[in-house]
C-alpha cells in the first residue's frame, strides 16, 4: 500500500477493509437474528457512518455526546449506558436515546420512571462475576474484584424488575467465542430466570468477530439459542471488531540519532496519538518492519513530545530511516482517534478515507484552534 502522497501525521481508514468487516458482521446478524451496534467509544469517525449504517443496526454510546453523534449521523437505533448518569445529561439524553441501560437498581429507581414515561426501552447492566481475561488485564475486566460496573447476583433486586425490558452485560475484551460461552453459562445460571418475559439481552462488546479464526458459527448458533430459549432480541455492540485492521497512522521521520541505539523521532506520538500503546500497553504493527534485529536496521521509534517515555517500540527495517522516511502503523482505527490529546500542544493527525477506487480523501485537518478551544 502506498501512503507517500498523504500529509503526516494522518489517520487513514480504508473503505475496502472496513467493508470486509462490515460484511462479516452483517452475515452474522442475518444468520443469527442478532442486532449489531457500533460501540462509538472505539470509533467515532462519523464521515464513515453512512457506509457503516448500511450494515449495522445502530450505535451505542457512553454518554450524551456519543449518543447525540449517533443520532445525528447514523440512521438507526441509539443505545446508551453510563456507570452513573449526571442529572442534566440524563435529561438531555431523553429525546435522543432509544435504549437506556442502568448500572444499578439505584440508577433505575432514580431515572426509570422518566425513561419509561418517554417511551424508552430500559435495561439493567449485570456483573456475572466471571473473569475470562488474561492476567494483567484488570483495567479492562468489568468482572474484576471491586468492579463498579454492573449488578452482581448479591445486589440483584428481582422485586424491582417491573418495567425492566432487558439485561445487559459487557465483560470481554478482544476475546473469542469460547470466552463468551463460558461467561454465558455463568450468566444464565444466575440471571437466566429473569430474562423470560423480557424483550432483549445485550451481550456488550469485546467480541473479536472479524478476527481470523473467530468461531462465528458458534456465535450464530448461540444467539439463535438465546433468542429461542428466552424469546428475546439479542444485541451485540462491538467497537473494535467493526474496524479491526482497517486503519493506519501514517507518520514521517523528523530526525534520527544515536545513543547506544538508533533512534528515530517521528511527527506522530505514542502519548498523544496512540495512547493505548502506553496505557494498555501494546506493540502496534508497523508496515514492512520486523522485530529488533530481524532486518538490517533497528530503530527505537519515538514521539515528538517532551515525555521521555513517548516511545512506540523497537522495530527493524530493510533500509536505514532518514529524515522524511514514512513509518506507517497498522490497526490504527480503533481506540486511537477517539483518544488523541494535544499534550505539549501537539497537533492532531489529519483524518482521511482511502476509498475503494484507491483515492484518498482528507476529511479533516486540525490546527492551533483545536488546541486553544479546549483550554481557557
Ligand atoms: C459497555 C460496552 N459496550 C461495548 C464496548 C466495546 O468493546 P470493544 O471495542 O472491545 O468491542 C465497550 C468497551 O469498553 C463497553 O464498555
Amino acid at each position: 500500500m502506498d501512503f507517500s502522497s498523504l500529509p503526516t501525521p494522518c489517520f487513514v481508514v480504508d473503505e475496502t477493509l472496513l467493508t470486509r468487516n462490515l460484511a462479516i458482521l452483517k452475515d452474522v446478524a442475518d444468520r443469527s437474528g442478532a442486532k449489531i451496534l457500533l460501540a462509538q467509544k472505539a470509533f467515532s469517525m462519523f464521515s464513515l457512518y453512512p457506509l457503516i449504517s448500511r450494515y449495522l443496526s445502530g450505535t451505542t454510546a457512553s454518554g450524551l455526546h456519543e449518543a447525540r453523534l449517533g443520532r445525528e449521523e447514523f440512521p438507526g437505533e441509539v443505545h446508551v449506558f453510563s456507570p452513573a448518569y449526571p442529572p442534566q445529561e440524563f435529561k438531555a439524553l431523553l429525546p435522543i436515546a432509544d435504549h437506556f441501560v442502568f448500572n444499578s437498581f439505584a440508577q433505575w429507581e432514580k431515572y426509570g420512571a422518566a425513561a419509561r414515561a418517554a417511551g424508552k426501552s430500559c435495561g439493567i447492566r449485570i456483573n456475572p462475576e466471571c473473569s475470562t481475561q488474561e492476567d494483567g488485564h484488570a483495567i479492562y475486566d468489568p468482572c474484576a474484584p471491586g468492579s463498579r460496573l454492573g449488578v452482581t447476583e448479591r445486589a440483584f433486586r428481582p422485586d424491582l424488575l417491573g418495567g425492566v425490558d432487558g439485561l445487559h452485560m459487557h465483560t470481554l475484551c478482544e476475546q473469542g467465542f469460547d470466552a463468551l460461552s463460558e461467561t454465558l453459562a455463568v450468566f444464565e445460571a444466575k440471571f437466566g430466570k429473569y430474562l423470560h418475559g423480557m424483550q432483549w439481552l445485550n451481550l456488550g462488546g469485546g467480541h473479536h468477530i472479524t478476527k481470523e479464526g473467530y468461531d462465528r458459527e458458534g456465535l450464530v448458533a448461540c444467539v439463535r439459542r438465546l433468542r429461542e430459549t428466552y424469546g428475546v432480541e439479542v444485541y451485540l455492540e462491538p467497537g473494535e471488531a467493526v474496524v479491526l485492521n482497517t486503519g493506519f497512522l501514517v507518520s514521517s521521520v523528523l530526525e534520527t540519532m544515536q545513543n547506544g541505539i538508533n533512534i528515530a523521532i517521528l511527527d506522530a506520538s505514542a502519548a498523544c496519538h496512540m495512547p493505548d500503546v502506553l496505557e494498555m500497553p501494546y506493540r502496534p504493527p508497523v508496515l514492512d518492519a520486523g522485530e529488533p534485529g530481524e532486518k538490517a536496521h533497528t530503530y527505537r521509534l519515538t514521539g515528538g513530545t517532551c515525555l521521555a517515555g513517548d516511545v512506540v517500540g523497537d522495530y527493524s527495517f530493510d533500509q536505514p530511516l532518514r529524515e522524511g522516511s514514512r513509518v506507517v502503523f497498522g490497526d490504527m482505527a480503533l481506540y486511537t482517534m477517539v483518544k488523541t490529546n494535544t499534550f505539549n500542544g501537539m497537533n492532531l493527525p489529519s483524518i482521511a478515507i482511502r476509498h475503494t477506487d484507491g483515492t484518498d480523501e482528507i476529511v479533516r485537518t486540525f490546527g492551533y484552534g483545536d488546541f486553544k478551544t479546549r483550554l481557557s
